[in-house]
């Protein structure tokens, strides 16, 4: 039905999906015009930045990129209209969040946005447009999205009716690492039914993935490959967090374990580090759709068994909150604790879900006063994420947290550090210089296992680590 080549892309969300994804695209498909449009202004126009530093993401390697194509074949723009009416392939990259209020609160995905996408879709286009869902969405979304626009009626300037195919392709990049991810994916899927769409897609790939590794299938199964992958990778983690528990109270050593197991072809050895529990945009926000779709179909048990890795997730954060209290005397109050790492993982500044909101909210309602380090996220970020009733920075005696610049400041003062984010340079701090600046004893909580405990202990630290026995 529609053999031309694919001339202009938009993707509709500038996010931390759509952003890196288009320019990976941009870099390897210089014919093609790629507009990436958003309704958020501020984004866009930090996109736009000509001090490539400003991107509203960060990304290892994303700048380079973009520095290479923006205003070439790469652009950011908020004009949705004009970017959906050029198209002949349209990215669906908006946001789904988990529903807070309504039918399926807690659990469900909020579609509103994509629904409000497929609508302007449906007004804006021109002629024969391919729609490509990017978007991590529940089962048979797609559906959905069929549905609305081609009962949009909508014609075109031509007068002519417009037509639509709807194509599944869900993004498997994992943030701090996602333009690798992107230039060598392990697989490409691809679900659908209309094959010429299918092929133009394909096409597209080919610019630089190996065509073994593009596999298609049928849109529902893509759909469900993707909530299944973030589940499974997140399984891993409850895992292994259950186990740390386990080696903290018997005195096995949980990096040994993982070894153990991880060399077992069978079950490989990533995704196996222990950690204040996982975080990031996907996991939990999947496998809760993944509940919510059980229930739905009356599959309570299996409903059941997919909850158990978010109680875990859950309980993990908040044993290590106990255990940091515990281990300081059962008490925080009025105690000053360092945060090293507020991002949900190292090389993102995405705090989206990450263990450090939790840990640090519970820590400044048991009375602690945090100075929180992270190398790349801000303290506007922060204090969105902990939205303290009374966040008072002007008052020295009430102040819950500040952000420092610097490990050495952060410490500065403080009885513990406490370690959430497994960033680079935390694994280099030289601990007999900083154990002077702390009151004693002071303690080191580390979540992420970079700390040389003997050398931290022989700098005169008392040391708990996740997974490893302490007395
Ligand atoms: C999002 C989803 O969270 C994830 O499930 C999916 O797989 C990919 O898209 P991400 O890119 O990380 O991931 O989200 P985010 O950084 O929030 O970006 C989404 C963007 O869409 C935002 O910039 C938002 O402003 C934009 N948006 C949202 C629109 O442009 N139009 C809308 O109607 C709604
Ligand atoms: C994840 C999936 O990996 C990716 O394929 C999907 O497209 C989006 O969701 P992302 O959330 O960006 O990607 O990062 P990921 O590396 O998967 O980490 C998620 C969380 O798990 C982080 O908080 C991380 O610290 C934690 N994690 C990961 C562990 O605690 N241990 C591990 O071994 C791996």
């Amino acid at each position: 039905m529609f053999n031309n080549k694919i001339k202009n892309i938009c993707c509709i969300g500038a996010g931390y999906v759509g952003g890196p994804t288009m320019a990976v695209f941009a870099n390897h498909c210089l014919n093609i015009k790629i507009t990436v449009s958003d309704i958020n202004e501020k984004r866009i126009n930090a996109w736009n930045d000509s001090d490539i530093s400003n991107l509203p993401i960060y990304e290892p390697g994303l700048d380079t990129l973009i520095s290479r194509s923006r205003n070439k074949n790469l652009f950011f723009t908020t004009n949705i209209k004009e970017s959906i009416a050029e198209a002949d392939l349209i990215f669906l990259s908006v946001n789904t969040p988990t529903k807070s209020k309504g039918i399926g609160a807690g659990k469900a995905s909020d579609l509103k946005w994509v629904e409000a996408s497929a609508r302007q879709i449906a007004k804006f286009s021109r002629g024969h447009t391919i729609v490509v869902e990017k978007s991590t969405l529940p089962v048979r979304t797609a559906k959905t999205i069929e549905k609305i626009l081609s009962e949009s009626q909508e014609i075109d300037e031509n007068q002519e009716k417009k037509t639509f195919s709807v194509l599944s392709n869900p993004e498997f990049l994992s943030e701090g690492n996602a333009i690798n991810d992107l230039e060598r994916p392990d697989r490409v899927l691809i679900g659908g039914e209309d094959q010429s769409a299918i092929n133009l897609l394909v096409d597209l790939y080919l610019n630089w993935v190996p065509r073994e590794k593009i596999i298609l299938t049928n849109i529902w199964s893509s759909e469900l490959s993707k909530l299944t992958a973030n589940a499974f990778l997140a399984q891993r983690i409850s895992s292994i967090n259950a186990i740390s528990s386990l080696c903290e109270a018997t005195g096995a050593d949980i990096k040994q374990v993982s070894k153990a197991i991880g060399m077992d072809t069978r079950i490989g050895n990533k995704f196996l580090l222990p950690g204040p529990g996982f975080g990031g945009s996907c996991f939990q926000k999947d496998i809760l759709n993944l509940v919510y779709l059980c229930e739905y179909y009356n599959l309570h048990e299996v409903a059941a068994y997919w909850e158990g890795v978010i109680n875990i997730n859950n309980w993990q954060k908040d044993r290590i909150f106990k255990l940091i209290v515990i281990k300081l005397f059962g008490t925080v109050f009025e105690k000053k604790l360092a945060i090293l790492g507020f991002s949900f993982k190292a090389n993102t500044n995405d705090t989206r879900n990450s263990a450090s909101i939790q840990i640090c909210k519970n820590l400044i309602e048991e009375g602690a006063i945090l100075s929180i380090y992270d190398p790349k996220v801000g303290s506007n970020q922060i204090d969105e994420d902990l939205n303290l009733p009374f966040h008072k920075t002007n008052s020295k005696k009430n102040m819950q947290w500040t952000k420092t610049d610097s490990i050495q400041s952060a410490i500065k003062d403080c009885h513990a550090i406490i370690i959430l984010t497994e960033w680079d340079e935390f694994q280099k701090i030289q601990w007999e210089s900083l154990i002077k600046k702390m009151k004693r004893p002071a303690w080191i909580f580390d979540t992420r296992s970079v700390v040389d405990v003997s050398k931290a202990e022989q700098a005169g630290f008392n040391v708990w680590q996740i997974g490893n026995y302490t007395s």
